[in-house]
């Protein structure tokens, strides 16, 4: 049993590359790690937040994410800013990491590009995320390779404090996600699917409709070659289809070119395949959505359990450091 952490923003709707990238593997592992995962809402806020939609949406991916299977029996599901420990190891961890060390983050300098306001926030974030990580004596990581700086940070980080404090902090690991499908835009296959394509026909969401997400396949963007065949360099968009294709019926994505010779019916089974995946899902969201007080509770029975363990972290951390107890 490893000790699985990873934290999730409440920003934006869950869509395919989500929930077959990440989400579907976080709910197999539940049986061979000790998994934790968080609603980072306070990293959410390091980009100004309409109030009114950050709380909505928080509560809906904690919907959507009780839907896809993360049983609270089995898993720690809180949300971030119900534990105030991460607040407060959060600025510990700020000061040890350094200016230098946040200079480098490429994701700080794309973001940066872009936003509007650029808040000090957002420039420590990943000192906040090292917080999120050491308050569970985390040993494995599983994100996306956009993390991966974040999480040699973390680590960096948590041997200084070891080495300065004494032995304070497990050095967690990034691991890749296992075998997750990298799921590319539909309508631009050589770019990951995300929330914020230019084209919303390229994004399949979690909670579409099946009418919508037949008709997104059906458009996908292909080739003209007409031969169907694994190869991500020169053939994106057929190996998308058959990634995908190959995530939702768990096969093999290259056995599965096999058998088809035409992009017609490739689409439509994929399609199909992916209407199936997400009938259940969408289901159990539906009940979820109308019971909004049993999700509240869910998020407050699994932050009082994160709240017991971080405490204890929280606290060997601030002693190391000396900071005097109460
Ligand atoms: N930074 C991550 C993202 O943008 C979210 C995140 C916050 C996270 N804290 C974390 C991921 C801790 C893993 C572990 O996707």
């Amino acid at each position: 049993m490893a000790r699985v952490f990873s934290g999730i923003q409440p920003t934006g709707d869950l869509h395919l590359g989500n929930l077959l990238g990440a989400i579907t593997n976080w709910v197999r592992d539940l049986d061979h790690d000790e998994a934790i995962y968080c609603i980072v809402d306070s990293h959410a806020i390091t980009i100004p937040k309409d109030p009114g939609e950050l709380a909505e949406r928080t509560l809906a991916l904690a919907s959507l994410l009780l839907a896809c299977g993360l049983d609270p029996e089995r898993c720690l599901l809180f949300v971030q800013s119900h534990v105030p420990q991460h607040a407060q190891l959060g600025w510990i961890m700020e000061c040890t990491v350094s200016f230098g060390e946040l200079s480098r983050m490429t994701q700080f300098k794309d973001k940066r590009e872009r936003a509007d306001f650029v808040s000090a926030g957002l420039f420590t974030y990943p000192a906040l995320q090292a917080a999120d990580i050491l308050l569970y004596d985390t040993e494995k990581v599983p994100v996306g390779d956009d993390q991966k700086q974040h999480i040699e940070l973390c680590r960096d980080a948590a041997e200084r404090f070891n080495r300065r404090y004494g032995d304070t902090f497990v050095l967690p690991q990034h691991s890749i996600p296992t075998a997750g499908a990298r799921v590319m835009d539909l309508q631009e296959p050589s770019n990951k699917m995300s929330k914020s394509a230019a084209s919303p026909q390229g994004t399949v969401l979690v909670t579409d409709a099946p009418e919508a997400v037949l008709r997104k396949f059906k458009r996908a963007v292909t080739d003209s070659d007409g031969e169907v065949r694994y190869d991500p360099a020169t053939k994106p968009g057929v190996t998308n289809l058959l990634s995908i294709l190959g995530a939702a019926t768990r096969t093999d994505p290259a056995a599965l070119a096999e058998r088809y010779s035409q992009y017609g019916p490739l689409k439509t089974d994929c399609a199909e395949a992916v209407i199936a995946v997400l009938e259940p899902i969408q289901a159990r969201y539906a009940e979820l959505r109308d019971d909004p007080a049993e999700v509240q509770r869910v998020l407050r029975v699994g932050a009082e359990r994160a709240e017991s363990q971080a405490a204890t972290v929280l606290d060997r951390a601030q002693r190391a450091i000396g900071l005097l107890p109460r």
